[in-house]
């Protein structure tokens, strides 16, 4: 196939726009899904979408979808995308480059001319991160019919509901289970993704082709203890939550460890909260993961009995609740060929690897073939303000995307 060139400038300003909307003080960004910064960001999206010419909807669970359509629109379409939400002070680049560089990637094909048989789209999914409310991938689950209604009253930490912020984004929920396709309107699902890890960086590379991605699964957990005086109480009379989450904690890093997996506790609180009074509970989640569904089941369990040993030891109780849980997966060997093929077109280093990261990609390779496209990451940086990709990787990851794209939907 011919070079079809995207405009590295034009994708690069838009990274750059679109990273000023939820911009925080320590140079990241905040645009938690739903929220005012994120509102302002789709509608960015959507003007975007616009002015590059594609056919512009919001499906029912407020997917934006830009479409270039193809010459038989009644083929399966082609998909590419990602997502425009972030974690609290996170990059720039995360989400946002598979959704700009998708746009650069479409734009690129309608003003080259190149005729193409299947219709190409572009989305950009409603929040993946879960950052908000606590379970993410809404709208690629949306998409594959994997939502339920109980995710809807499900409250972020002010206790405003899902179905509250839909409402505030004017967009209504209740026709949720509308957003879901079949396999067969869906050819193939590609997403472009900056790294978010050093592997890339450690071989000098530009570009990577992901072949599996990791299963992410949070689990929320609190533990029960008894409020009580911190100077009057002897330590071996106390039921002390916090000390019993200290402990399980490292437990849980060394589970990780055990099983060659991740994990890790990123949110933890206790209650009362006051500096002389023992704690009576602590909440905290577990973020676990591996590339093999089995294994990452022997580390739920492993933290499972962990949490049941010292419990007992140390007096108090407990409860557990999966927040979400999502497969890793395999990427399908076709579309890596079909990215490996456009590596060599855009005269790239084939070069293959695993995700860490969870991705959208992930949910759509339920219903479809899928694959993904990494960039490399600065010092392998990510849910960080200082997350960084050059304009060059930008663009080489774009190119790598447009190219796949049309070899997919010729
Ligand atoms: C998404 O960024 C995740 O992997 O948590
Ligand atoms: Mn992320
Ligand atoms: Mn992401």
């Amino acid at each position: 196939m011919e070079q079809v060139n995207i405009n590295q400038d034009r994708l690069w300003n838009t990274i750059m726009e679109l990273g000023t909307i939820g911009k925080t003080e320590n140079n990241g960004v905040t645009r938690l899904s739903l929220s005012e910064e994120d509102l302002q960001a789709r509608k960015y999206i959507i003007d975007l979408m616009k002015e590059a010419g594609l056919e512009v909807r919001v499906d029912e669970v407020g997917n934006i979808i830009g479409k270039l359509v193809g010459m038989d629109d009644e083929l399966p379409v082609v998909l590419t995308g990602s997502h425009i939400d972030t974690v609290v002070d996170g990059g720039m680049f995360d989400g946002a480059l598979g959704v700009l560089g998708g746009i650069e990637a479409l734009r690129t094909i309608k003003e080259s001319g190149v005729t193409l048989n299947h219709s190409i789209e572009i989305v950009s999914f409603t929040d993946e991160e879960g950052a908000r409310f606590g379970s993410g991938f809404i709208g690629s689950k949306g998409m594959t019919g994997e939502l339920e209604e109980k995710y809807f009253s499900l409250t972020d930490k002010n206790g405003v509901s899902y179905e509250k912020a839909f409402e505030n984004a004017n967009l209504d929920f209740t026709n949720f289970s509308l957003a879901k396709r079949t396999k067969e309107s869906i050819k193939a699902y590609v997403e472009l993704h900056i790294e978010q890890g050093r592997v890339l960086e450690m071989e000098d590379l530009p570009v990577g082709i992901v072949t599996e991605v990791q299963g992410p699964a949070w689990m929320d957990v609190h533990i029960k203890g008894q409020a009580d005086h911190a100077g009057a109480t002897p330590i071996d009379l106390r039921k002390d939550a916090s000390l019993a989450a200290a402990e399980i904690m490292l437990l849980v890093e060394e589970i990780a460890v055990k099983w060659q997996g991740v994990a890790t506790v990123g949110q933890m609180e206790f209650k009362p909260g006051n500096a002389n009074i023992i704690p009576e509970s602590v909440h905290f989640s577990v973020d676990f993961r591996h590339t093999n569904k089995q294994k990452r089941d022997y580390m739920e369990h492993d933290i499972l009995n962990a949490l049941q040993e010292i419990t007992k030891k140390r007096n108090v109780d407990f409860s557990t609740s999966i927040q979400m849980k999502v497969d890793p997966m395999k990427c399908s060997s076709n579309i890596v060929r079909e990215i490996e093929q456009s590596c060599r077109e855009t005269k790239l280093p084939v070069f293959k690897m695993k995700c860490g990261a969870g991705h959208d990609a992930q949910i759509l390779g339920k219903i479809t073939d899928f694959g993904m496209i990494f960039i490399r990451s600065k010092d392998g940086l990510s849910h960080n303000p200082q997350e960084w990709s050059s304009k060059e990787d930008c663009a080489k990851g774009t190119q790598v995307l447009c190219h796949t794209l049309v070899r997919l939907a010729k």
